[in-house]
């Protein structure tokens, strides 16, 4: 019996990208984490770079087929900037990248997986950053609109679900703040702001792009990882603290994507701190005419907060950073994935589906990713190959019980995107904590369907569980 029925024409499908499946080939230009491998190749687990990363380059037809073959109606993979791109500056379009993404877009078709397709995950060509600084230059913006402008031109024919940035935080976060992703810097506030700015403003500016250029049937929104900031207590400092690390962490992104405006409060307290970003003249009218048709949501954790009180580690203090205004908590009930040290809390998922309802009616989004990453899977690997992943199929349940109650009282969700569906590069993580419904065997590249990859294929034709 089906306990939890989704609505119809759900999507059931799984998250990838380019620079974390495709493996290098002959790319045309190098990425930050290209580069950050060839430079300090001991900072990736094992030493195992996105040089060959699940060779979904050349092996994406038999891929697609899996994908299919497990129920999946829908992916999203990424294309790579610095793979269909020759020159940045004018947007001339690499011959050799066009061809495989074409054919890439055909073997979807031909599987009959929708494709879902990002724009930008986490893959800044090496020249810009060295050029423009990468998110922090305005120019970087613009000539992204370029490279985009080109992806809609050569696939929009195909392609009708597209998305311009994934986890658009994540940049200034691991770059700029808390150095974990190059260049690694720590408590670099006032550019990761900018770098934030920036951002949000690529996506708006994409948007309009891709109105002009008028994709038939086609439409576009923007993928934020949201971690709802909850409080040690309802104290009035510690309120104060959740509702700045929301501002900060969640709503930068999505108010100007949702409703086309920056958080009001995050504004004042940026510019009372002599933070606040430059602007562009006349963007309020970009932003507005630059809202997202739908929303992709990935969520992992949520974020625990409280007001201050501890004095701000070292490495934090030589700038403004955001951290004045809150300091993490730990919450003693909390459930831990211990292969991954992330918090596992799926009531999440029904409060971010609630507070969308209620912050944008009527807007429509999807799960773009949710998973659990695993640290040495092959030892519950069984006499047949087969991985019994019986954590991750409870994992996913249980955020899909609330998601569903959240449905069930009017939010409007179409989709839940697993993260992923055959196990990938996890940038410096590499191949160490598994995600997929898929196994991927490093050596032979031998892909094998998990257990909750039989379970996926049940529950898609089911449309619930
Ligand atoms: C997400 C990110 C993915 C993947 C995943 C699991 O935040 O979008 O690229 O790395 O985490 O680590």
């Amino acid at each position: 019996m089906i306990q939890y029925a989704f609505p119809k024409n759900f999507w059931w499908g799984a998250a990838s990208s380019g620079p974390q499946t495709e493996g290098f080939f002959n790319k045309a230009h190098l990425n930050l984490m290209d580069y950050w491998f060839k430079k300090e190749p001991e900072v990736f687990f094992n030493r195992v770079g996105p040089d060959r990363a699940s060779e979904f380059f050349t092996r994406y037809d038999e891929d697609l087929k899996l994908i299919k073959s497990i129920g999946l109606n829908s992916f999203r993979t990424s294309i790579q900037w610095t793979r269909l791109i020759d020159d940045f500056e004018t947007g001339k379009v690499n011959k050799e990248g066009a061809a495989f993404y074409n054919k890439l877009i055909d073997a979807f078709l031909k599987h009959g997986v929708l494709p879902v397709i990002n724009l930008y995950h986490f893959d800044m060509p090496l020249e810009l950053f060295q050029k423009y600084g990468g998110w922090s230059g305005e120019k970087t913006v613009d000539l992204f609109v370029l490279f985009a402008r080109a992806a809609f031109k050569l696939f929009g024919d195909r392609v009708k679900y597209w998305t311009v940035i994934n986890e658009p935080m994540v940049q200034p976060e691991a770059g700029w703040l808390y150095g974990f992703h190059y260049p690694n810097y720590k408590g670099k506030g006032a550019e990761a702001v900018q770098i934030m700015h920036n951002l949000a403003l690529a996506s708006a500016k994409t948007i309009r792009a891709f109105r002009e250029e008028n994709i038939k049937g086609g439409e576009i929104g923007v993928i934020l990882n949201l971690t709802p900031a909850y409080t040690a207590s309802d104290s009035d400092e510690d309120k104060k603290a959740g509702a700045f690390a929301d501002d900060f962490f969640n709503n930068s992104f999505l108010d100007p994507a949702c409703a086309g405006v920056f958080p009001p409060a995050l504004v004042e307290t940026l510019k009372k701190d002599g933070v606040l970003w430059k602007a562009q003249d006349g963007e309020n009218e970009i932003f507005q005419s630059g809202k997202v048709d739908f929303l992709g949501v990935n969520y992992y954790h949520p974020k625990r907060v409280a007001a201050r009180k501890s004095p701000l580690p070292q490495e934090l203090r030589s700038e403004w950073t955001p951290d004045v205004y809150f300091e993490e908590y730990d919450w003693p009930q909390k459930r831990i994935n211990p292969y991954r040290g992330w918090e596992i809390y799926p009531k999440a998922m029904y409060d971010i589906a609630i507070n969308i309802k209620n912050k944008y009616p009527g807007l429509p989004w999807y799960v773009s990713e949710n998973g659990m990453g695993v640290e040495g899977e092959e030892r519950f690997m069984d006499e047949n190959g087969v991985i019994q992943d019986d954590y991750r199929i409870d994992f996913y349940k249980e955020h899909l019980i609330y998601l569903h109650k959240a449905i069930e009282e009017g939010s409007k969700c179409f989709g839940f995107h697993a993260w992923t569906a055959f196990d990938c590069w996890s940038w410096n993580n590499a191949y160490k904590n598994r995600y997929g419904y898929i196994s991927v065997d490093l050596e032979s590249q031998k892909r094998t369907i998990k257990k909750s990859g039989w379970w996926i294929k049940e529950t898609a034709k089911n449309n619930g569980f």
